[in-house]
């Protein structure tokens, strides 16, 4: 095996103001996954992590709450713990943005940058809440769609149109938190003159750390040029204040990867004397030989791939080997919905299942690529009861007992099938290389291979025939220890997808904790405990009640502001509009209308078209609904419309009303429905 790699991995931080859902399990599992594997193999890794915990979604939600965002940031930070503890995601450090490691990284590496001229100073203008006093984020301004009218769109993009924008150009704006109309005011800010870093970075993101398709992205970024990077902000704020700039703090993403240094920083401080590999320098020095690895999203490359390396080479610290970027998750080939229940938060689907069954399904999908993943509830089901219940844990149920009562627990002392055995030692470094490669799915489907094989020599030995016959005590003894020795080798192989079932398995074994080289030796005359099922089957009914639970938690829950996160891009809190006087109110011509026709609209990303019947009328309405609905579906159904919205001229044709919907936005949509008895046509009062 080769020598000794000082590796250092890290997953994206977490927002501190949100659950752990099955979109973000994604990305733990698949770096936990890699973090395991190569401890397995005796490398000198660490894997770190922190909660993201600064910026203005977590400072207004705390305000909501009416709470301290430090007492918000330690609550959330116990719940994330908890959930990712529980699917066994091990963490060597998980640490926070808001503490002091970090703190002192992120004014240093502001304090390097700004010594060597990177950093400069402009005035610029924004939006301003002058009722909240605080200058508002794009996505804290709403208003109308400047090209197609339709209300209540966030500052950058249209969800009904799907037209991009400045927020200056949205009509009729409004602060999201406060609903007054925003003002233009003047800030100085600070910028990170990321063109500085052209040269540097195009040699790193053609050095072999990205994957294709993420080096094609970055491609297109230099043809665009490089922009600078505004890194501060105005107070209100929660973050870290900029030294020797009251009143400005550090943008959240400016300090959100300094987190990885915090994080390991603070490992160094906790375990440093007791591990002579574990050393701050040897890891982020710039003459470092360590390996550093992140695992990202797609949607935050721009970040880790660009000012990421170059703020890093700015303070005269080492560079990443490499980012690896991963798709979204799906559930059913849709976008996750918190209406169809399958916005899966971690803490129930741990109400409901195992969390081995769901890291063993993320890696059969996973490969090395930025593909999104689907998580198909009946193939889950199917995949995990046929290859984990039916091969693999088959394998040792089938010659435990025998050990147990016929040879006092004891294994032979020699291999019934030694070529058997050298066949599965040597799929070894097939195997390894799958999973350096984080080629999870190569992995799963050689060890299934595997597994189908030991399945196979156990039906042609039979032992339960040969324990029936009289003479035949040490043929027997040899197929059962046989079988418990293929188990072994595919559980080892399994260990960085399942270490919980590996752990399960090490004790029925009475082992040391699996390692990489340890395998190839097998288990010989050595005693192994009572076997006990080491898993269930999974039973339909629980992922019913899963989803079930899924859609009471959207009930519970007080959706909070977020920016654009990976997978749940919309979860904004409607603030209540200014009032408006009975007669305005009494203008709006409300009407029950039958959705006669519903069909998609080449080239609209988010629209369907309508037809409603107003009983007698028909009228053409393009609502902003595709993501929610099926057109199937909604044909056929009454709904309430604005009848005397003047028509509007879309790219698509003209729209004659709009029907009403509640909701957050794209799949998580509701038409409104009458109760039965009313009629197309009828006005709603
Ligand atoms: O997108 C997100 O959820 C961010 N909180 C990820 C931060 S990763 C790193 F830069 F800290
Ligand atoms: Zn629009």
């Amino acid at each position: 095996m080769s020598t000794t790699r000082d590796i250092l991995i890290t997953s994206a931080l977490p927002y501190a103001n949100g659950p752990i859902h099955l979109g973000h399990l994604v990305e733990y599992i698949q770096t936990d996954i890699w973090a395991r594997f190569q401890k397995m193999r005796g490398h000198n890794c660490w894997y770190v992590c922190a909660d993201d915990a600064h910026g203005t979604p977590i400072m207004l939600r705390a305000r909501q709450e009416g709470i301290e965002p430090e007492t918000l940031i330690a609550r959330i930070s116990a719940e994330h713990q908890a959930d990712f503890a529980a699917f066994r995601i091990g963490f060597d450090n998980y640490h926070s943005t808001h503490s002091e490691e970090n703190r002192h990284y992120a004014g240093l590496i502001y304090a390097r940058n700004s010594e060597a001229g990177h950093i400069e100073r402009r005035t610029i203008t924004q939006a301003y809440d002058p009722v909240e006093q605080m200058f508002l984020p794009d996505r804290f301004i709403k208003g109308e769609c400047p090209k197609c009218g339709a209300a209540d769109q966030y500052g950058d993009n249209c969800e009904a149109c799907g037209a991009s924008y400045s927020p200056n150009e949205l009509k009729n704006p409004r602060s999201a938190v406060s609903g007054a109309v925003p003002e233009q005011r003047e800030s100085d800010h600070y910028f990170f003159k990321l063109g500085d870093f052209e040269e540097m970075l195009k040699a790193w993101t053609h050095g072999g750390g990205l994957q294709t398709q993420v080096a094609n992205k970055l491609d297109e970024w230099f043809e665009a040029g490089l922009q600078s990077w505004d890194i501060s902000r105005d107070a209100p704020y929660f973050g870290f204040e900029i030294p020797d700039h009251p009143g400005k703090f550090f943008y959240v993403w400016l300090d959100a990867p300094i987190g990885y240094m915090a994080s390991f920083q603070n490992l160094c401080d906790r375990l440093g004397a007791s591990q002579p590999g574990l050393d701050f320098d040897r890891f982020w020095g710039s003459d470092s030989e360590a390996e550093l690895y992140h695992f990202i999203g797609k949607d935050i490359v721009y970040f880790h791939a660009l000012f990421w390396p170059a703020m890093l080479h700015g303070a005269g610290f080492r560079t990443p080997n490499a980012v690896f970027a991963h798709g979204f998750l799906t559930v059913d080939g849709q976008k996750m919905s918190k209406s169809r229940g399958t916005f899966i938060k971690a803490r129930t689907y741990l109400d409901h299942l195992d969390p081995e069954y769901l890291r063993y399904y993320f890696a059969a999908k996973l490969g090395a690529g930025v593909d999104d993943i689907d998580l198909n509830l009946e193939d889950f089901t199917a995949r995990v009861n046929a290859d984990l219940v039916g091969k693999v844990v088959n394998i040792a149920s089938r010659c435990a007992g025998f050990i147990t009562k016929r040879f006092d627990g004891r294994l032979a002392e020699t291999l019934a099938a030694p070529e058997l055995f050298a066949e599965f030692a040597a799929a070894g470094e097939r195997i390894a290389a799958a999973y350096e490669g984080r080629e999870y799915a190569r992995a799963v489907r050689e060890i299934m291979a595997l597994a189908d094989r030991a399945n196979q020599y156990i039906d042609e030995q039979a032992p339960w025939v040969v324990a029936k016959q009289d003479g035949r005590e040490q043929e027997l003894h040899g197929i059962c220890s046989m079988g418990i020795n293929l188990f072994r080798l595919l559980i080892g192989y399994l260990r960085p997808i399942l270490p919980g079932t590996a752990a399960e398995a090490e004790a029925f074994l009475q082992v040391e904790p699996l390692t990489w080289s340890a395998l190839a030796t097998p288990l010989l005359d050595h005693e192994i405990a009572r076997f006990k099922p080491l898993m269930r089957r999974i039973e339909s009914d629980q992922i019913e009640a899963m989803i079930e639970a899924s859609k009471a938690d959207l009930a519970a829950s007080t959706p909070a502001p977020q920016p654009a996160m990976a997978v749940n891009p919309h979860l904004e809190a409607d603030p209540i509009a200014e009032t408006i006087d009975f007669d305005t109110f009494a203008k709006l011509d409300l009407r029950i209308a039958r959705i006669a026709a519903a069909e998609q609209v080449e080239g609209a990303k988010k629209l369907l078209r309508l037809t409603l019947d107003l009983g007698g009328e028909t009228r053409n309405v393009f609502a902003g609904i595709r993501a929610a609905y099926d057109p199937t579906d909604l044909e056929g159904r009454l709904t309430v419309m604005v009848a005397n919205l003047a028509p509007r001229k879309m790219r698509f044709g003209v729209s004659e009303g709009m029907v009403l919907a509640a909701g957050p936005g794209g799949s998580d949509l509701f038409i409104l429905s009458p109760d039965s008895g009313a009629e197309p046509g009828m006005r709603v009062k």
